[in-house]
């Protein structure tokens, strides 16, 4: 069965294009990204990479690691760097894992056979300091991810993972959150100084608690 929220991120020892990697000590108690390309030297995960490196200090501002992986080998990778870097200016300043006897790609269900038999899909992974999966997201091969939507979502789950919050649709950080509904709101005025307001008895909104 596929991997779900709240499973236990499988743990793997594999080559990388940094050499070999534990996942389990790379993330140490840090969050993890591990997200699958379908193929090197394809036009969208050129752009893919390209970004990803060019977002490393939002990821390190987040205590998060990346890391990417394909069914082609480490030396491919390598080659392919130096295209990433003549095409979108940022050089690989993360770990793409050459996952070519499918270990990895197994474990996290990144092959979908009706869609391709040979190439990983567009998988993402977030996973947790207590190294749960927290979101995973499929996207296909023909559709670029979109890595502002994945900073998001890693905001929201660090937020979530300090306060009793919740965050509301199109959130991004600095808007107003939503009080866990597990608080009353004697609870609620305790642990959010800064007020909250009551629009309906679920849904009540209080200013980012951590700003
Ligand atoms: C791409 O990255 O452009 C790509 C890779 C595999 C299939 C289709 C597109």
């Amino acid at each position: 069965m596929a991997l779900q929220l709240g499973d236990a991120a499988p743990d793997f020892t594999v080559e990388t294009t940094e050499g070999d990697l534990n996942l389990y000590d790379y993330l140490g108690d840090g969050w993890g990204i591990l997200f699958s390309h379908p193929k090197d030297f394809t036009p969208v995960c050129t752009t893919e990479l390209g970004e990803v490196a060019r977002l490393k200090s939002e990821f390190d501002k987040r205590n998060t690691k990346v890391i990417g992986l394909s069914v082609d080998p480490v030396d491919s990778h390598g080659n392919w760097a130096s295209d990433i870097k003549d095409a979108t200016g940022h050089e690989l300043n993360f770990p793409l894992i050459g996952d070519k006897d499918r270990t990895v790609a197994d474990l996290y269900g990144m092959v979908h056979p009706n869609a391709s038999d040979t190439m990983t899909v567009r998988s993402v992974f977030i996973i947790g300091p207590d190294k749960k999966i927290k979101l995973t997201i499929t996207y296909p091969a023909s559709t670029g991810r979109n890595f502002q939507e994945i900073l998001r979502v890693l905001d929201s789950l660090q937020l979530s993972a300090q306060y009793p919050v919740a965050t509301p649709v199109n959130w991004t950080s600095g808007e107003d959150v939503i009080v866990g509904v597990g608080l009353t709101d004697e609870e609620a005025t305790a642990k959010f100084p800064k007020g909250f307001t009551k629009i309906k008895p679920y849904l009540r909104y209080t200013p980012q608690p951590n700003l």
